[in-house]
């Protein structure tokens, strides 16, 4: 959460750091702020609100200098405003910082014991302080040495100095950070995709080091103050400038283009000609795995129950699923033989980072399933499968899921052919139903007008609810997760045979109730739960797959049908409606679809 980018240059800075704060926006959109040094005065422009306020300030107020820092801001501590903007200066130092400062409160109290001024609510000014006041009696190193001793917590930090013209520091603990290497220039930012329109070479800090940039030269230091040497990678190109196009938003486009990001993942993992699975350098054998666990927070958590009834169907595995937030606090047995997939678009949430490195430190099975391959946890994962879906931008993760589910699922092939615990036909039988997902998908993509129909009526009303079974489940909590995010209306997920144990007393007349039941082995069991909540005054939107046979009931609302394919990929298909539905739900209410209120594209804080 939160978005820093720095830069140290011959030439002026403002312009560029405001363009870098642009591709950063998607980590948080609540205030901006910019500040430089012109001719031996920090400077600071601020905002309440999006970049667009930002650079309607900077037209007002020039800001000259050869060094700055840049800041886009989703609140911790402090409500959004001008003044808890970041960054954060005194006539000495000024700081951008992302993340949380645990001990702040106490820091705070001795600070102003020995007489500084707080002008905001936030944790970053505590560190502005400590520096200043180290650099009394401490040269630079030292004073930044002494000043990340004092904090707990995690964090990146960005800082420039009163009396250092070309001279930028980068300092992370827990969050990500990475240096980019330009011309007579060099630069800071929270991720690679802040720094690409500069360059394309980069090295990401690891935890707990600082490092000082120059406009000729980087130093990368321990945090005791030891230099270290690190590597400089090369980003790959293929990552474009991503733009709309014709589209109105991010996520309308994102949700077309899924046809074309599954053709590249399955393009990616799917021999056509030999029929086989692309998995080639996994590094553990058959016997080493007995379990697998998987892991991911909102969406990526979806998609890790999903892969829960894959593996659960295909191999004799035993699966179970967490939440990034709950496993990395609980007493866990570290077992050998388990396989810990950690499944993020970004890489970057900061819960399933720390559930990975947890598992790293207890020298388990990592693998992650990921959309950013330059990101944490790809790096530090020990096997990683990306999902090949280019950027995603809009805030709801749309194209993402749909990536994470078909990687999964092939692994989940994979694993059962390695154990011999699929027959051959049956295997080849869905490899080639794969073949078909992203026609299936496109086709599926033509129900938006049936779904233009319905959305009113979830928008308007004051909550709604999503019912599946078996594999349907995780989708129905799939989609009421997009309508909470984009509607902000309460939508809740329920397994459709758990309705009769208590959230059936919700249903009112006409309240809108989404029941997926396509005809896989759990249908004629959903549809017996559409008749009890039709027959408590439900306005069922039932979605299905195709079919000779109606599914006849006079009292069902509207009825949605998307393509066939084999049971297992029929999850697939039925996202992409409810995908829709937030989306024209959001945009009947007038919302903003691309970043909806309070959240942000990748929460980098716990
Ligand atoms: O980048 P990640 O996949 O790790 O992000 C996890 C969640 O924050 C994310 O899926 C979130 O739930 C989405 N905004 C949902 O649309």
């Amino acid at each position: 959460m939160c978005g820093i980018v720095g830069i140290t240059s011959t030439k002026n800075v403002s312009s560029s750091i405001l363009n870098s704060l642009r591709k950063l926006e998607y980590r948080g959109y609540d205030s901006a702020g910019i500040a430089t040094l012109e001719n031996g005065i920090i400077k600071e422009v601020k905002c309440e609100g999006r970049v667009d306020a930002l650079e309607t300030n900077l037209a007002k107020q020039n800001l000259d200098g050869n060094v700055g820092i840049g800041h886009v801001r989703w609140a911790t501590h402090g409500v959004p405003s001008t003044v808890n903007a970041h960054p954060h200066s005194s006539d000495r130092v000024s700081v951008v910082h992302n993340g949380i400062i645990e001990n702040s409160t106490l820091l705070k109290k001795l600070l102003i014991k020995k007489g500084y001024i707080f002008k905001s609510q936030t944790d970053t000014e505590v560190i502005v302080h400590l520096i200043s006041d180290y650099l009394k009696k401490n040269d630079l190193k030292n004073a930044i040495i002494k000043m990340l001793k004092r904090l707990h917590g995690s964090f990146a930090l960005g800082i420039i100095f009163q009396d250092q013209p070309d001279l930028l520091i980068g300092a992370r603990r827990g969050s990500p950070l990475a240096v980019g290497y330009g011309p007579n220039e060099n630069y800071l930012g929270s991720d690679s995709y802040a720094l690409k329109s500069m360059t394309n070479k980069v090295t990401y800090l690891d935890d707990s080091e600082f490092c000082i940039i120059k406009n000729d030269n980087v130093e990368f230091f321990d945090e005791a103050g030891k230099k270290i040497n690190k590597k400089i990678l090369e980003l790959s190109k293929d990552d474009k400038e991503y733009e709309k196009g014709d589209y109105k938003h991010f996520m309308a486009k994102e949700i077309d283009e899924q046809p074309m990001t599954i053709k590249n993942c399955v393009n990616e993992y799917i021999d056509k000609i030999s029929n086989s699975i692309n998995i080639y350098n996994f590094p553990w054998k058959k016997n080493d795995l007995k379990s697998i666990l998987l892991i991911g927070c909102g969406t990526a958590y979806h998609s890790c129950l999903m892969a829960k009834y894959w593996f659960e169907q295909m191999t004799n595995l035993d699966v179970n699923v967490d939440v990034a937030s709950e496993f990395r606090y609980r007493k866990n047995k570290f077992k050998k033989d388990c396989l810990y997939i950690f499944v993020s678009q970004s890489g970057e949430t900061a819960d399933t980072y720390a559930a990975l490195d947890l598992c790293n430190k207890n020298k388990v099975k990592t693998c992650s399933i990921v959309n950013v391959v330059e990101s944490s946890i790809a790096r530090d994962s020990k096997f990683v499968l990306p999902i090949h879906c280019g950027p995603e931008v809009g805030v709801a993760s749309t194209k993402a899921f749909l990536g994470q589910m078909l990687v999964l699922y092939i692994l989940c092939l994979k694993l059962a052919k390695d154990r011999k615990e699929i027959d051959k036909k049956i295997l080849s039988s869905k490899i080639k139903s794969l073949l078909d997902l992203s026609k299936n998908v496109k086709k599926t993509l033509l129900t938006e007008d049936q779904i233009q129909l319905v959305c009113k009526s979830f928008a308007d009303a004051k909550g709604s609810m999503f019912l599946g079974r078996g594999f349907s489940y995780p989708i129905a909590l799939e989609g009421a997760l997009k309508l909470k995010e984009l509607v902000y209306v309460h939508a809740e997920g329920y397994p459709a045979g758990e309705m009769k144990h208590g959230p059936l007393a919700l249903i009112e007349n006409g309240m809108p109730v989404v029941v997926l039941a396509p005809r896989d082995e759990y249908f004629k069991k959903t549809i017996s739960n559409m008749q009890e909540v039709i027959a408590r005054g439900a306005k069922v939107l039932l979605i299905t797959n195709k079919s000779k046979d109606e599914v006849v009931h006079e009292n069902i609302w509207q009825s949605i049908k998307v393509e066939n394919t084999i049971d297992d990929l029929l999850p697939f298909l039925i996202t992409v409606p409810l995908q829709k539905l937030a989306y024209h739900s959001a945009l009947n209410k007038g919302y903003d679809i691309d970043k909806p209120r309070n959240l942000a594209k990748s929460v980098t804080v716990e």
